[in-house]
């Protein structure tokens, strides 16, 4: 596989992603396992943020010990379905500042459309992790690293709970640089821009719009 791709094949992201898959899985369980898979994607995608020492007086001595470095992290949510995975990192991550990215895909050429944009300031100096559940075709995952990029991040991370060869090869083939995080990749993208086998329509499961 690509070693630009982390595949999270921890039991427990496993087992939560299957009971999400069940097209009985109703909006409450499918939004709670979300939440769940979501804090420990988080753990993976920050294992290798740089530290710093401090020092810091216990009860008993001094010592030097670890905290994080640098500026405040930012979570990206490509709206709507990307606000499903938020909160869950937002429970590893609580200090984390959060941006949006609007945008639809056209149902006829299924090219991303943006029609919302706000991040936090001094984004030159920050680490990004842009969140989505599904890398399907890879446009909106491409149209959002670019608006991203103009801001000269230190880094651009993409986290999806499920992803294809088609999503991973379009959003490599235009940013090869970015990694992408994913429980799983599936086999295949049907013509409507679908993941097969999938969860279906990741947005209309996580708010119960079906
Ligand atoms: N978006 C979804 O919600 N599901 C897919 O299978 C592909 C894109």
């Amino acid at each position: 596989m690509n070693s630009n791709v982390h595949l999270i094949d921890h039991p427990l992201v496993q087992h939560k992603l299957t009971l999400m898959r069940r097209k009985d899985a109703s909006t409450n369980t499918f939004r709670r396992l979300l939440n769940e898979i979501s804090a420990l994607m988080a753990y993976e995608v920050t294992r290798d943020m740089p530290m710093q020492e401090v020092e810091v007086e216990t009860p008993l001595e001094t010592m030097t010990a670890k905290v994080i470095d640098g500026k405040k992290l930012v979570f990206v949510s490509i709206l709507r379905a990307g606000n499903g995975i938020l909160e869950g990192m937002l429970s590893v991550v609580p200090g984390a500042r959060v941006g949006h990215v609007g945008l639809y895909r056209d149902p006829k050429t299924l090219t991303a459309v943006e029609y919302y944009f706000k991040m936090p300031k001094d984004m030159e100096e920050r680490d990004v992790v842009i969140v989505d559940p599904m890398l399907a075709t890879g446009n909106s995952a491409i149209a959002a690293v670019e608006r991203l990029k103009e801001l000269n991040p230190k880094s651009v991370k993409f986290v999806c709970l499920l992803t294809c060869p088609e999503g991973i090869a379009a959003l490599h083939k235009v940013h090869p640089d970015v990694p992408i995080y994913t429980a799983a990749i599936d086999r295949q993208l049907n013509d409507h821009g679908y993941i097969l086998p999938g969860l279906g329509d990741a947005g209309d499961r996580i708010f119960g719009t079906q």
